[in-house]
């Protein structure tokens, strides 16, 4: 089993693009659980703010979650902004078959859509540590996959994992 894990800045597009990725290996029969930041953060992660410290246990805790959900058959579509290179690293030796999807946009697309509100709280100073506006986002340097989300739609950047994933072996 595998986990696919979306990387990026927060409106880029992760968790749109992990529901369609369900939908279509759930189509395909597979075991499947859906792990998204924003979620958790509500949940098992409710005791985590966004401090560097915190947000690589959110990776740390997350990635735990993977290795036994893939180990009894479950694959995992994971979708957190995750903004820490090593920490992303690290789960490269833990987790069997990790797939990292980067959902790379541009900030002034992002301040565009800004969905939440949150970039203009931001930009306004209410929220302190906001990744990419006040806090740091380390790109992937060899992710499996890049989606460049202001240019693919969802579905082209859905077809783009999933034929990823067929060259990978990982599905048929
Ligand atoms: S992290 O960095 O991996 O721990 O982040 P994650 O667990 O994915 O949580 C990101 C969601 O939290 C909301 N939010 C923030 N994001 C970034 N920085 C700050 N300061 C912040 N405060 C709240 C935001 O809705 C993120 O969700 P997405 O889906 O990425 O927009
Ligand atoms: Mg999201």
């Amino acid at each position: 089993m595998f986990t696919i894990w979306l990387t990026g800045l927060s409106g880029a597009g992760k968790t749109t693009l992990s529901a369609l990725l369900a939908e279509e290996l759930c189509r395909k029969g597979y075991k499947l659980e859906l792990l998204d930041g924003d979620q958790l953060r509500g949940g098992i992660s409710r005791d985590l703010g966004y401090g560097k410290e915190d947000r690589i246990k959110q990776v740390q805790r997350v990635g735990y979650l993977c290795e036994l959900l893939n180990k009894h058959g479950v694959v995992t579509i994971v979708s957190l902004i995750s903004p820490y290179r090593d920490s992303r690293e690290v789960l490269r030796t833990k987790i069997k078959h990790f797939v990292e999807v980067y959902m790379k946009c541009p900030l002034e697309t992002l301040l565009g859509r800004d969905p939440k509100g949150l970039y203009k709280k931001a930009l306004a100073g209410e929220i302190k540590s906001f990744t990419g506006i006040s806090d740091p986002y380390e790109e992937p340097l060899r992710p499996e996959i890049t989606v460049f989300s202001d240019q693919e739609t969802p579905h082209q950047g859905c077809e783009k994992v999933l034929q990823r994933l067929l060259e990978l072996e990982l599905i048929d």
